[in-house]
């Protein structure tokens, strides 16, 4: 404590402006726990301090910062200040290895150009039957088991989607193999890094290898056999001077991508349908607007840009229940902000979930309601940086295109023919570790829906 406060008063003296306020907690763990186990930690801090303020969590001294102002200041107008690599344990990169997540801006700017053709235009056109054939696979499987426990599930079908788009595996094949390997990999995160062969930590190091080893394969194999996967255009893809991404690069971030791409994916779909049983009649209005498209044909690229409430709803689930909370970054040019300094050598983050909440930009911020997002009250455009489920400026989400579809898919389908109740008696408090989700993982019944449940009959 003794320590910290020193510290504190040195820097005071020092620099022309304050700390921000707030407090360093405990000796050498400060506040995190309360940072871990309690959802509302910046609220609390947030109510208390105002829009930025210190504390000591994960071992660094850290600054929170809160609203769309912080947001473009740490995203956009003074990104340079900040670091991705830095806030990171040493121990993910020897995990994850050099994927984007952990490049800082050049670097992560050329790898960025190669890997976005994968996730955008023509290459979601040659996803679409792949995510939709797998759908329908799930929705036949959930419709014989009747009553399940949704996120265990959403979490396999979001997998095999990306285990088969971004891995190359095939549908059914291999998916539980590669899904034990990630498990073991991911373990590996919250583990002491010792990586001896019967350690948690060795165990996620041998299934790295074994996942690389995998994703090296299929890329040798795309390199001679082209398909229309993620693999096989980031092996084609060549910037304006014919730059190519090598082997190396490729691996992390096929890797680093699975991992961004589904447990993100699970969380939204899951607070998706929560939040359609919680509220009949935006599932009311969804289904209407899924029953007309319906009587158009089958599910189309066209038809999914014509989705208009759906993506209201999206956006209103990206408020309420962001899958990722905060973010954070490493301080390595000292800054000023709302009156008050940050030293080089702490960590910042900003908090996605707070910015939601936040009633300058949001009406009724407690309220379910997708027609804030309406045309005519556009909430999210009164502030720029308003609305960051998927990040925003030059490092947002890469995979945010591939995301939406991938859920409007998933969702089109189940308004369109299915139906389900959420069961009583079950804990629906949000839990965020690993991902935010229901306590209870949203245990439903689940059937299809009677020619009587659709529209005009
Ligand atoms: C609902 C689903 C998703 C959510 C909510 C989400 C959220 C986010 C957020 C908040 C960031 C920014 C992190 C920061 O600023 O530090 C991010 C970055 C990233 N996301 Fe997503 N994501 C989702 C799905 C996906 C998918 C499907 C993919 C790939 C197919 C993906 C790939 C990435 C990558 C590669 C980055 C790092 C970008 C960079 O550092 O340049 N994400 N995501």
């Amino acid at each position: 404590m003794g320590v910290l406060k020193n510290m504190s008063l040195l820097l005071k003296n020092t620099m022309s402006k304050p700390l921000p306020p707030g407090s360093f907690g405990l000796p050498i763990i400060g506040e995190t726990l309360s940072f871990l186990n309690d959802p509302d930690f910046v609220e609390k801090r947030q109510e208390k301090y105002g829009l930025i303020f210190k504390t000591h969590i994960l071992g660094r001294p850290t600054v929170g910062m809160v609203g769309p102002e912080a947001n473009r200041f740490i995203l956009s107008s003074h990104m340079h200040h900040f670091s991705w690599r830095d806030e990171m344990p040493a121990h993910w990169r020897e995990l994850w290895g050099e994927s984007l997540s952990f490049q800082e801006e050049e670097k992560n700017k050329r790898n960025r150009r190669l890997l976005k053709p994968a996730f955008h235009g023509k290459a979601l056109e040659g996803y679409l039957e792949t995510m939709e054939c797998i759908t329908q696979s799930y929705l036949t499987k959930w419709e014989a088991m009747g009553t399940f426990t949704w996120f265990g599930e959403m979490k396999q079908l979001t997998f095999e989607i990306a285990s088969v788009l971004l891995l190359g595996s095939e549908p059914g094949a291999m998916k539980t193999r590669l899904s034990q390997w990630y498990s073991e990999l991911s373990a590996g995160d919250l583990t002491i890094p010792l990586g001896l062969p019967w350690t948690p930590y060795g165990r996620a190091l041998q299934a790295r290898d074994r996942l690389l080893a995998h994703i090296e394969g299929v890329v040798r194999d795309r390199q001679q056999h082209p398909t229309k996967d993620a693999l096989s255009i980031l092996v084609q893809t060549r910037d304006e001077e014919g730059n190519s991404l090598s082997m190396e690069e490729i691996k992390p971030n096929a890797l680093q991508i699975l991992f961004a791409g589904h447990e993100t994916t699970t969380s939204m779909l899951t607070s998706l349908v929560m939040s359609l049983a919680q509220h009949p009649t935006v599932w009311k209005q969804a289904q209407n607007e899924q029953d007309t498209l319906a009587t158009e044909g089958p599910l189309n690229l066209e038809q999914l840009r014509r989705m208009p409430y759906l993506e209201q709803v999206l956006k209103e689930v990206e408020r309420l229940y962001p899958p990722v909370a905060v973010e954070f970054r490493g301080v390595i040019e000292s800054f000023k902000f709302n009156g008050y300094q940050v030293p080089k050598g702490w960590q910042v983050f900003f908090s996605i979930k707070a910015t939601h909440k936040d009633r300058r930009c949001y009406s009724d911020i407690e309220q379910f309601d997708p027609d804030r997002f309406s045309p005519e009250r556009a909430e999210h455009k009164k502030y720029d940086f308003s609305l960051v489920g998927f990040g925003g400026g030059p490092r947002s989400c890469l995979g945010q295109a591939f995301a939406q579809m991938e859920m409007k898919i998933v969702v089109a389908h189940l308004l369109r023919n299915y139906t389900w109740e959420l069961l009583p008696h079950q804990n629906l408090t949000m839990k965020h570790i690993p991902i935010l989700h229901p306590r209870s993982g949203l245990k439903v019944q689940f059937r299809k829906r009677s020619g009587g449940d659709k529209q005009g009959s």
